[in-house]
């Protein structure tokens, strides 16, 4: 339950909460009863949130309450999409077997990728700190509390010519990772960690058979969440001034 017992979806959700007919920005305290006295609050600054917004893969088990669940979704379902088809849906695991399922498969495809690649353990540089944090997320993916399954409508590319079209068309990419990163970003203003994965590529079809997904649709994303064992801190980025271009390919942007 949100603050004054309202539904968390009809907040920002185009309804009213003085019955006056105006939408209105969600900006209150969020606090759940079945949280165990998490409190998190809304409408932080939006380049904050976008500036330390990154992968969080060692979560706690503590549950998630349903209200940011369902705030968190909301969120992904404002964002854009081409012609507003929405291709999206979620699909929430939180039932221990089935997140088990999960990952098993995803800890195996993992390890294969990884190969002989594993970092030693005095390696702190970026990438071997990346790649310990994304095997340990693949070893405990199952302690997550929530597996968010973003799911995409199928649909051919506009440049894939009609007599290529063979089988099934990928998810519609293009349209539903808008709505992963809004999720990552509602996540983070949540006080919520959360990783964009995509790993599961590599099962996908016994994925979409073992949670009864249709044809019609295909996986886009994994995103495990949960409060997180660490803090939030800025992302690592290359300087905008390094990709930024001025009139044609290759002239700097004026300092
Ligand atoms: C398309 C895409 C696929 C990704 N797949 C995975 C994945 O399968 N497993 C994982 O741990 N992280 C995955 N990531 C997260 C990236 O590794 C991460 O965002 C990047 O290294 C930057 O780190 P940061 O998010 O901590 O700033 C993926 C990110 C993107 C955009």
């Amino acid at each position: 339950m949100v603050g004054n017992g309202s539904s968390p979806l009809t907040v920002g959700d185009g309804e009213t909460e003085d019955g006056s007919g105006s939408r209105k920005p969600t900006t209150r305290p969020i606090q759940s009863e079945k949280d165990g006295g998490y409190v998190t609050f809304e409408g932080c600054n939006l380049f904050e949130i976008i500036d330390t917004t990154r992968s969080m893969r060692r979560l706690k088990s503590d549950p998630v309450p349903d209200a940011l669940i369902e705030r968190i979704i909301a969120a992904g379902t404002r964002a854009p999409s081409g012609q507003n088809t929405q291709p999206w849906a979620f699909l929430v695991v939180r039932d221990a077997t089935a997140k088990r399922w999960l990952q098993k498969r995803y800890f195996a495809v993992m390890q294969r990728a990884m190969g002989e690649r594993r970092p030693s353990p005095d390696d702190h540089s970026p990438s071997a700190r990346n790649m310990r944090a994304a095997l340990h997320l693949a070893e405990h993916l199952h302690e997550a509390p929530v597996l968010l399954l973003v799911c995409g409508a199928r649909d051919w590319p506009f440049a894939v010519a009609a007599e290529n079209r063979r089988g099934l068309a990928p998810p519609s990419y293009g349209s539903t990772f808008p709505a992963v990163q809004n999720i990552l970003l509602a996540c983070r203003a949540l006080g919520l960690g959360a990783t964009l994965t995509t790993m599961h590529q590599m099962f996908e079809t016994e994925l979409c058979e073992r949670f009864e997904i249709p044809d019609t649709h295909g996986v886009v994303a994994l995103i495990p969440i949960g409060y997180p064992l660490g803090r939030f801190g800025p992302v690592r980025r290359k300087p905008p001034r390094e990709v930024t271009h001025l009139d044609r390919w290759g002239s700097p942007w004026p300092v």
